[in-house]
């Protein structure tokens, strides 16, 4: 259900029947200040202009064509032409009675379910996962969970960096690695303990390519046997792929995200149809032989003296680069995944290449019209200092050392403020809190802009956080503990009476549109503040109509008590739909 949706509905059909033309919105929203109704129809005004009448007589007119059915109470019509909609309490009533009883809260998956490609994580293998892929991985996760919740089919694609010269290097190490060790163990035994840490891997392999004589070759030829298909080569290869892969799902399951091994379709699967592709753009005209290279101009993003924007797809020596493997990838999700729309959700520093990408695959004709490309860029995530987040000692710092940090620190918080918790008990409540608290500091920022990483702000138990929404959650759950009732048992209708009661019905309400909005914009920050907003719309009410106090009828109780579920319920969902846990107690 989606009360803005239904109002615009209602309003743009009495505009029709009012003479005032189709392409004048209504322009619904939710009311911004107490006393000015619920809802706000705002297209009076603008339309009243275009026709060089007055917006009040304009207003006036819609409302006499409106049929507000079951829904509207009233409206007013206030200042220039604004027009203020009340809506009817037992309507609301019913909306909450039907979520009550729904598991979906009354939301409906959408009629058209679209296939959606959402590119996220993304790690490079050659390295340790750091904190650089945090954003992507929340953001496109909590992104997959609400599309799938509306509906859609979410195909999940981990664009993991598993290919290039840098392998090269790597290999050599590693196959020196696997020589010296100890010659009884296993290979695959050996390349984990050579591949423990792979920044320390990655550090001593550039060392030795730097320093040591005649490393540098062998690298070389490693990436030419590697780009050759030789058999040993891809094999080990592959062993390191498969370890540094499985280092990645350390973190997602720390962090309880929900990428799996068959979401993984790196770099590397493209490889076969890289030279395919530039030779057709090439037959067809689209791309040009440019100094030894093949690139493709787009005049489509042409600078401000009208130089086309260059895009090379092949080096001069022949190689491919990562925007070839992009052009690949697109024609794969277009014509293989037949997406309908394709999501990437990638630092905002790569928008030009993720243009250039977008612009050319048209160009190419490589996917529909209608198929949607989006960058869902994301800004940098700073340290206190402002600057981007690094160590003290200014390395990068290790995903899987911040979370146990965040995990450490909750766990150090939940013990504090609740001393009779088991050691048991604060290690789950404590991995709850401290990876819904770092998830929920970036989800909860628009996330174009950089933000700073803050621990005390993001476990503080007061603002728009994790920990706050969680302790909402367990508050509601508290309740139906001490009144030995459970949810199910509640019979009864939902009474409105009190102010407090009506201003959190109607946010219960606005769930689905909330949720509608962040399927269109992919800004799930908007889920946050909403979150957020019906938890402080919770604790006024909380404060204002006694729900198990003495002399509160038996059916005032059970009505106050669905309202109580209703907002546990959707906490849960909505942060469950942010990839962020809730707890009975903490
Ligand atoms: N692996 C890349 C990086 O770490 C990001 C890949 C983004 N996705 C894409 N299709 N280009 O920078």
């Amino acid at each position: 259900m989606n009360i803005r949706q239904l109002l615009s509905d209602k309003f743009q059909a009495a505009m029709l029947a009012a003479g005032i033309p189709e392409d004048c919105g209504p322009i619904v929203a939710p009311a911004k200040k107490a006393g000015f109704g619920d809802y706000q129809a705002n297209g009076a005004m603008g339309a009243a202009k275009r026709m060089g009448t007055n917006p009040r007589e304009l207003a006036a007119k819609i409302l006499e064509q409106l049929d507000g059915g079951e829904m509207i109470e009233k409206v007013e019509v206030a200042g220039p032409g604004f027009m203020n909609i009340h809506l009817n309490g037992s309507w609301l009533a019913g909306q909450l009675a039907a979520a009550e009883k729904d598991e979906r809260l009354n939301i409906a998956p959408v009629e058209k379910p679209q296939t959606i490609v959402i590119d996220y994580s993304h790690p490079n293998l050659a390295k340790e996962m750091h904190v650089g892929h945090l954003r992507s991985t929340i953001i496109g996760d909590a992104l997959a969970r609400l599309l799938e919740f509306r509906g859609h089919k979410v195909i999940r694609q981990n664009h993991m960096g598993d290919w290039g010269t840098q392998f090269g290097m790597l290999l050599a190490h590693l196959s020196d690695k696997l020589e010296n060790n100890d010659a009884g163990a296993a290979s695959d035994q050996k390349a984990r303990v050579a591949l423990a840490d792979l920044e320390i891997f990655y550090r001593e392999a550039k060392v030795r390519f730097d320093e040591e004589q005649g490393f540098d070759d062998r690298a070389r030829e490693y990436v030419v046997k590697l780009q050759g298909g030789d058999p040993e080569c891809l094999k080990l290869w592959q062993q390191f792929i498969d370890i540094s892969i499985s280092h990645s799902e350390e973190i997602y399951d720390k962090l309880n995200v929900t990428l799996q091994r068959g979401d993984v379709y790196g770099e590397s699967e493209y490889n076969d149809d890289l030279p395919v592709l530039v030779k057709e753009l090439l037959d067809r005209g689209i791309a040009v032989e440019d100094q030894g290279a093949v690139v493709v101009f787009l005049e489509e993003m042409a600078d401000k003296e009208g130089n086309p924007s260059p895009m090379i797809i092949r080096k001069r020596g022949g190689g491919y680069l990562y925007s070839t493997t992009d052009l690949a990838a697109i024609r794969y999700r277009a014509n293989q995944l037949n997406a309908d729309r394709i999501l990437y959700v990638v630092d905002a520093r790569q928008s030009l290449h993720l243009q250039q990408a977008f612009t050319a695959s048209r160009k190419a004709g490589f996917l529909s019209e209608s198929v949607s490309l989006e960058h869902c860029a994301f800004g940098t995530m700073m340290g206190d200092d402002g600057k981007p987040f690094k160590t003290r000692s200014g390395g990068t710092v290790k995903l899987s050392a911040l979370l146990d940090e965040a995990i450490e620190r909750a766990q150090k918080l939940v013990a504090d403020k609740n001393p009779e918790l088991s050691a048991d008990e604060c290690a789950q409540i404590g991995r709850a809190v401290g990876i819904g608290a770092v998830k929920y500091a970036d989800l909860s920022k628009t996330r174009t802009n950089d933000y700073v990483f803050n621990w005390d702000a993001m476990l503080s138990f007061e603002g728009n956080t994790a920990p706050y929404l969680q302790y909402a959650y367990t508050r509601v759950r508290s309740i139906f503990r001490r009144a030995g009732a459970e949810p199910e048992e509640l019979t009864g209708e939902i009474r409105l009476d009190t102010a407090e009661e009506r201003a959190l019905a109607i946010r219960l309400c606005q769930f689905g549109e909330i949720l509608e909005q962040v399927e269109k914009d992919t800004f799930p920050h908007a889920l946050c503040g909403y979150l957020y907003d019906l938890a402080s719309g919770y604790m006024a009410f909380y404060e204002a109509c006694p729900v198990l106090k003495e002399g509160v009828s038996e059916e005032l109780r059970s009505s106050r008590l669905q309202l109580c579920d209703l907002v546990a319920r959707t906490i849960a969902t909505g942060l469950g739909l942010l990839g962020i846990e809730v707890l009975e107690k903490m």
